[in-house]
């Protein structure tokens, strides 16, 4: 039994702010952040969006594409690291947005920019186990609201969106395989230094060692893709398309590198999205297979890298 991508949807808030905006919030300048990171504009949630409205749309038009009935949809998973609320999840509470009351299951998964590949290796187990059959998975983010809007070596970086996909079960192959890794020794280079139970603060911002999550994050994906590959039997040449997560275009050319691919083989979103953490790789995908790059039957390596550290990776066949 596999997994298959039935459909896919994305959505992004309307209001874009770009790199020209940015520079007269605090001292930067188009030409650095280019440089450095390959961004130039990304999507801010309005005051009245939540992560639950971005997931709505996106998964809509995931429905819309797949041509199911929502009532089919025995399982939601959202992928987000900024939730609604506390609890309930953000996944229960787009259920019921889409008007989903046929007691399936839904619950979010944190693992950051990797949350997408970890909820779809869990899906995946979930398909194989035959727990459940229809499955919507969704990486939705509103990092607009954990970004510290003074701080120019950060505030660059990120954006809003979210993106969607529904798995069904099929016989046909699909998700070929997933593997899913973290170590938390490096909480502190990439974290949010606030919670719920230790140092409540609901204004705490995020807070990131830039050029060692830098580092970490290219060695790691090169292992990632040698696990991968090693486990799947395949040769990096039978990979047609690469879609990684959107952190930093020289993170993404790294890996490109890695995999003796052109980046015309590469999907790039990081340019006019910035990292929107677990909403980047579907969001990715979906601009991939909507403008017709990434075809049925095509082989396609999903990897990321994020706070925790977690990385991962997805191999699938479209
Ligand atoms: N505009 C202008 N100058 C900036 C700046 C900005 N937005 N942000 C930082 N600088 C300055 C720094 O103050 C520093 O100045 P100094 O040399 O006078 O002290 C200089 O630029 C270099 O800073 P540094 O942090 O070493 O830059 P960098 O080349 O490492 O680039 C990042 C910074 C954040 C772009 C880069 O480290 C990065 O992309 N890291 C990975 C981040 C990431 O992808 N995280 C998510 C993983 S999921």
């Amino acid at each position: 039994m596999f997994s298959r991508i039935l459909g896919t949807g994305a959505y992004l808030p309307q209001r874009e702010l770009g790199n020209k905006e940015l520079s007269l919030m605090v001292d930067t300048s188009d030409e650095w952040i280019v440089s450095r990171t390959g961004i130039y504009s990304r999507h801010i949630a309005a005051a009245d969006e939540a992560t639950s409205d971005l997931a709505f749309h996106a998964s809509r038009q995931a429905i819309d594409n797949s041509r199911i009935d929502p009532a089919s949809i025995d399982l939601v998973i959202v992928a987000t690291t900024t939730p609604d609320l506390v609890f309930p999840s953000t996944a229960c509470i787009l259920q019921d947005k889409l008007g989903i009351h046929n007691h399936g299951g839904a619950f979010d998964i944190q693992a950051v920019c990797s949350g997408f590949v970890y909820a779809l290796s869990v899906a995946d187990s979930f398909i194989h186990s035959g727990m459940h059959r229809t499955i919507l998975v969704v990486g939705a983010e509103v990092m607009s609201r954990i970004v510290d809007w003074t701080d120019r070596s950060n505030c660059i970086l990120f954006g809003d969106g979210a993106g969607a996909m529904i798995l069904q079960a099929s016989d046909e192959e699909g998700i070929i395989g997933c593997h899913i890794h973290a170590d938390g020794r490096y909480v502190a280079q990439l974290c949010v230094p606030a919670g719920v139970s230790r140092n409540p603060d609901i204004n705490a911002k995020l807070s990131m060692e830039g050029s060692s999550v830098f580092r970490m994050a290219v060695n790691t994906l090169d292992e990632i893709v040698d696990e991968t590959l090693a486990a799947s039997g395949m040769q990096k040449s039978d990979i047609n398309w690469l879609v990684p997560h959107q952190a930093n275009i020289r993170i993404i050319q790294a890996t490109a590198k890695k995999l003796g691919m052109s980046m015309d083989q590469v999907i790039v979103t990081v340019g006019s999205h910035g990292n929107t953490s677990a909403a980047s790789i579907p969001m990715a995908f979906h601009e991939g297979v909507s403008q017709g790059r990434i075809k049925q039957g095509d082989i396609v390596l999903m990897e990321a890298f994020g706070g925790g550290f977690t990385w991962g990776s997805v191999l699938l066949r479209r």
